[in-house]
Order: structure tokens, then sequence, then C-alpha cells
């Protein structure tokens, strides 16, 4: 099974490959930029745990996967690390300190790619990462994102701005709260309905020649609005929710990324802890966690659907796996241009979810895990009506 995975990676390789010549999008670079895509390309193929300093059997990910194709290639870890619940939305945060010593253990198992975006806190969690990533930049990666509104400040949940002084505005408030010189990947957020997305890719595309961003990606857009912006600003990775619960972009947000040679950066990959098994309908969130006004956190859709976690038990227990390691896996398994970012505040669940790499599933166990979860209808919408209509479809 292993070589068939390998050998499925090389077809996509190739894919890849093939796109890039096929959409035959360019983009004039600057030294600078070159530079560190040289560096980049240095951190290419699939180093060996020795090459990374990782000692055998710690919990670590090994492997290096490739975001996107050509021009907008990005080789980051095959798992990388959501930051958001560090110190935002998900109940009990470690302090300042033990969040950096986590975000360093996870550089010392492998991990080089980090997620966060000027909204979460609002401000506060990229200065946290960019605190903890200072050094390390020329080893690891961090995303962030624009397009929400602030006024003062605050957050007009009901717009979002993604006009180019607003993309030019957040780019340089990110630049100056991570301590970096370019921002590694740039995704817009939200879609914007005042901004047309071509003008959208025209900017980031400047400020990638400008030496401001390397790569570009959006978030919960539908395939025509990756198609416009792609023509004018190869897209490195698309990042929207993608989880066992919620398989919406294998529509055609998925295959379309694929046939693009674009790659997918799978959010809330765990279901926002969900599918790690630890919550039931007796869980209480702080007021500062946004799961605590989602649907499908409610107590009774809860209770409904702890049937989809015993699916994951029960099938993980035939193979050691915990149900964490069972939802990682199986996204891992639906091609390697996607790269997971499951968020978490311990060491312990850092260590299981990176062990989820080495899980190998045969055709047959996935097709036995897919129809054991889709057995089971889903209840509750992932989002409040304003947040849903916010995600194109
Ligand atoms: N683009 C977007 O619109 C968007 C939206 C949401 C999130 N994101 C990104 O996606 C990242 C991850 O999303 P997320 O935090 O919503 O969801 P997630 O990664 O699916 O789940 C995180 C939750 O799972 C728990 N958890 C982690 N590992 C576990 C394990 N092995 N067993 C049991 N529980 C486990 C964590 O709690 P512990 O701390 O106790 O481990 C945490 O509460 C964010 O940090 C952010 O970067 C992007």
């Amino acid at each position: 099974m292993k070589k068939e995975r390998d050998n499925q990676k090389e077809m996509s390789r190739r894919g890849f490959l093939k796109a890039a010549a096929l959409t035959g999008v360019t983009l004039c670079v600057s030294p600078a930029l070159e530079k560190v895509r040289a560096a980049e390309k240095a951190m290419n193929g699939r180093p060996s745990a020795a090459d990374q300093n990782i000692p055998d059997g710690m919990a670590a990910v090994r492997e290096r996967w490739t975001l996107g194709s050509g021009a907008a290639e990005f080789v980051v870890s095959a798992i990388g690390f959501g930051c958001m619940g560090l110190n935002y939305h998900r109940s009990e945060h470690p302090d300042e300190r033990a969040a950096i010593r986590l975000i360093h253990e996870a550089i010392d198992r492998g991990v080089t790619l980090f997620d966060t975006p000027e909204s979460y806190g609002p401000f506060t969690n990229e200065k946290l990462v960019g605190k903890a990533l200072k050094g390390y930049t020329n080893r690891v990666n961090v995303t962030t994102k624009f397009g929400h509104k602030y006024v003062n400040g605050v957050q007009v949940k009901t717009e979002e701005d993604s006009s180019p002084a607003n993309i030019r505005k957040v780019c340089e408030n990110s630049l100056r709260s991570l301590g970096v010189e370019s921002i590694a990947l740039f995704y817009q957020h939200r879609s914007d309905p005042n901004t047309p997305i071509e003008i959208v890719a025209e900017t980031v595309a400047e400020l990638i020649k400008e030496g401001k961003v390397r790569h570009f990606g959006l978030c919960e857009v539908n395939a025509d609005t990756i198609r416009r912006a792609h023509s004018i600003c190869p897209i490195t990775a698309i990042q929207s929710e993608y989880h066992l619960m919620h398989r919406t972009v294998e529509e055609s947000v998925l295959p379309f990324c694929r046939e693009l040679g674009i790659g997918f950066v799978p959010y809330s990959p765990i279901n926002r802890g969900f599918l790690g098994g630890l919550i039931n309908e007796h869980t209480q969130f702080s007021p500062n966690d946004n799961r605590q006004t989602l649907p499908r956190f409610q107590p009774e859709s809860i209770r409904k659907n702890l049937r989809i976690v015993e699916a994951l038990n029960a099938f993980g227990r035939t193979c050691g796996c915990t149900p964490a390691q069972i939802a990682l896996a199986w996204l891992m398994h639906k091609g390697d241009f996607i790269v997971p970012i499951p968020g978490t505040t311990k060491l312990s669940h850092l260590e299981e979810n990176l062990r989820a790499a080495d899980i190998v599933f045969t055709a047959e166990e996935m097709n036995e895990l897919e129809a054991s979860v889709s057995a089971i209808p889903v209840t509750g919408s992932r989002y409040d009506a304003l947040q849903e209509s916010k995600i194109q479809k």
C-alpha cells in the first residue's frame, strides 16, 4: 500500500507540472523573492529524518509536500499547525510562554507551515506567532490572511474589504506583526462582493513583484473564482473547511485544484476538535470560543453527531489509531496536494496529530471508513446564517 500511495503522489506531482505548463501563467519576481524561492527550493524533495535532525522514533512530520505548481510552488511539511487556538476562539489557552514553547516543539518535530491571520484576536495571534518564530523564519513559514473589515480595531461582521488599499494595509501590518520581510502565503480570508477577484489577484501579484508576498491563496471560494484569480496570479493554495463531516469541496473545488496544480489546505481538519472525541453534549465552551455559537456544537447536535466519533473509534481500534489521527490520515490520503493545519494547545495532541502522517490506509480501508461515516447524517450546520452567507457556493 505504501508503494501505491507513493505512485499516487508521483502521479499528482506530474499532474501539477502538466497543469502549470498548460495554464502558462508567468510572473515577474524581484531578486529578493528569487533568494527566498531558492531557499524554498533547497528544502524541496523529501528530506530524511536525519536531514532535519529529528531523532528516530520521535513523533514528527518528516515528509515535505508541495502546494501549488510552477511559479506558485511552495514546499511545506505534510502537516501544518493552525495557530488560532493558541490565544483565540478555543476556550482555555496557554499563557504566552507555553504557547511559544509549543510552536518551538512543533518546529523541532518537523512542522514548517504555521497559519494565522490578523483577525485572530484580532491582531494578537499574528503577534504571538511572530514572537515565536523570531529567528526561525529561514526554516519555517507563516501564512496569513486579509479581507475582513475593521473600523477602529472592531470587525464589521456584515462586510468584507478586499480593496487594494486594505490588502496593502493588512500586508504592511502583517509584515510588522510577524516580523518577516515577506509573507510566505497571503490568503484572501473571505470573498468581497464589492471587489472583483481580478482586482484582488492583481493587487497580490503586485505585492509579489514587490517582494512583500511570496504566494497567493484564497479561502472558501468556488471553482469559478479560482479560475478567474488563477489566470491573473497563480494560486498556491485554497484554504477551506474540509474534514469527514464537511466534504462539500469534493464536488468541484478539489478536482479543480488537482487539475490546475493548486494546493489545498483543509482548515478545522478535526472539525474544531469534535472528531478528536473529547467533546460531548456537556462540554462547556468559554465565552471567547466561537463553537458555543455554531449550530453543530449545540448539545443536541453534539449528542447526535457523536455516532460519527464512535465510527472513527471503531475503525481506529482495528489499527491502534485515535479518532483525531483517523480524521487527519483520511484527509492526507485524499491527495499529496492536501496539507491539513490542525490546531492544538497541547504537546500530547501535537504528537498524536503528527503521527497521523505515518498512517497508511489501503483503498479498501478508505472505502470502509467513508461508508461507515457517510451512513450517519450530520446534524447542525457548520456556521450561522451570516457566516454561511460569506461562503461561495
Ligand atoms: N480560513 C479560515 O476561514 C479558517 C477558519 C477556521 C480555522 N482556520 C485555521 O485552521 C486551524 C485549525 O482550525 P480549528 O482550531 O478550528 O480546528 P481543528 O484543528 O479541527 O481543531 C482544533 C481543536 O481540536 C482539539 N484537538 C487537537 N488535536 C486533538 C487531538 N489529537 N485529540 C483531541 N482533540 C484535539 C484542540 O484542542 P486542544 O488544544 O485541547 O488540543 C482544539 O480545540 C486554525 O488554527 C486556523 O489556522 C482557518
